[in-house]
């Protein structure tokens, strides 16, 4: 039985968390998955020995002061090699690109979901307090849609007017609580007229979902 390290967090907050970890002469980790990239700062030489998935054994040395990176998803139990020498390492994970993920990953759902006719996929992108500010309308927004059941009649209606429809071409960017969605939509009306336009969504984030939808579109003249 090893003794195990001793996190020290010396910052925690939205963008980042910083941990020193503490290890006594062959302390361990315990088994983790690493939830985050993350950046390595050893405190001091040392040797790691690395219990990996799959019963793999791996040794990394570590140098005073020479970062690493690691992408999320690593999984893992750390040991201090050595049975004489402690050893401690800062770990930097950044933990806002968790949450820039997960609104990519909303981003794109929504957009399946539109292009799967499926409202309440759309739905389930969208944050409890939500507001769908349309292309066309008489404010200045468009025609605004307030509430989650106004956004609901909203997208049973903009599917209805196009029978056929198709968001192509999509790409997302994030800055802040900010989102971008690009595309280009391609439909059909009921009359058979069709509809070939480029267009975006500026998209305002709450959380992982969608609290308001700014849609913008060309208009072919
Ligand atoms: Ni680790």
């Amino acid at each position: 039985m090893r003794a195990a390290a001793h996190p020290v967090v010396h910052i925690d907050d939205d963008r980042f968390r910083v941990t020193e970890w503490q290890f006594g002469p062959g302390a361990e980790t315990g088994w983790h998955r690493h939830g985050h990239d993350y950046v390595i700062v050893p405190l001091c030489d040392g040797q790691l020995v690395l219990d990996l998935p799959g019963g793999q054994k791996a040794t990394a040395s570590l140098t005073q002061g020479v970062p690493y990176s690691r992408r999320e998803g690593v999984e893992h139990n750390v040991t201090n090699g050595s049975d004489s020498a402690p050893l401690a390492f800062l770990e930097v994970e950044v933990v806002d690109g968790a949450l820039a993920h997960r609104r990519q990953s909303t981003m794109i759902a929504m957009m399946d979901a539109f292009n799967a006719r499926d409202v309440e996929g759309v739905m389930a992108c969208m944050a409890a307090d939500c507001a769908f500010h349309a292309s066309a309308g008489p404010e200045a927004e468009g025609q605004r849609h307030l509430g989650r059941d106004a956004v609901r009649r909203a997208t049973e209606a903009a599917l209805e007017a196009f029978p056929e429809a198709a968001w192509t071409e999509g790409k997302h960017s994030l800055a802040g609580d900010t989102g971008l969605s690009s595309w280009r939509f391609v439909g059909c009306r009921p009359d058979g007229s069709r509809v070939d336009v480029r267009g975006c969504d500026i998209l305002l984030f709450d959380g992982d979902l969608i609290a308001v939808k700014d849609s913008y579109r060309k208009a072919r003249g």
